[in-house]
């Protein structure tokens, strides 16, 4: 059966629309998005669900007492929808263990950079900043801990000696758009298996 996705988005939402316009392709067959889950309700990515059919939920923090309140209501609604898998793309808060432990493995993140260099915001800044030659995305599952768990795909970029963190984030973000479609297909096939920090395929 086509396994259920949960894309998490806070902005523009363009990893959500490159995994949409793949899996309309016929390029990543398995699965479909059942739901994009914003916490801003003005985010553009939940403007382009609607615009596709797709349904969205938005759990804004401030509408909650509580950190672990406000997972509690997103633990509760994508687990009624029963979804396979969850999709951060651009989703702009720190995750609880509350709500990390409720999807063990089913949680999956991408990241501006060549994990574990640069965690945190402003990777491609931090990259520029360090003098790296390269730099790239991560799209790893997601852990207690910040950007550290176990990496499915990366993707690697060059950074040219022009590059201001915008030019850089740019090519980046050509490959994020790769790398994520790639990530799902193997978490969908299920066909990996992970070894302490390792994910190998099977
Ligand atoms: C991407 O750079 C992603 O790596 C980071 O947040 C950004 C989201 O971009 N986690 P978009 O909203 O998918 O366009």
């Amino acid at each position: 059966m086509s396994k259920k996705l949960a894309v998490m988005l806070s902005g523009r939402g363009s990893n959500f629309v490159a995994i949409a316009d793949t899996i309309a392709s016929g390029a990543l067959q398995g699965c479909h998005i059942d739901v994009v889950l914003s916490d801003k309700p003005d985010a553009p990515g939940l403007e382009e669900a609607r615009r596709r059919g797709i349904d969205t939920m938005v759990c804004a923090r401030r509408q909650y007492a509580s950190k672990q309140e406000w997972e509690q209501a997103m633990i509760d609604g994508l687990q009624a929808r029963n979804v396979d898998f969850i999709i951060l793309a651009g989703f702009m808060r720190i995750l609880g263990e509350g709500f990390i432990n409720a999807f063990p493995r089913r949680i999956l993140n991408i990241h501006p950079s060549l994990l574990p260099s640069f965690i945190g915001l402003d990777a491609q800044q931090q990259a520029l900043d360090y003098g790296v030659r390269y730099s790239g995305c991560t799209v790893h599952f997601v852990t207690n801990d910040l950007d550290a768990g176990p990496i499915i795909v990366q993707k690697v970029v060059p950074v040219l000696p022009a590059d201001d963190a915008a030019a850089l984030s740019r090519r980046i973000l050509e490959q994020e758009h790769v790398a994520y479609s790639e990530a799902i297909a193997l978490v969908v096939a299920g066909k990996y298996e992970i070894q302490g920090r390792r994910v190998l395929l099977k």
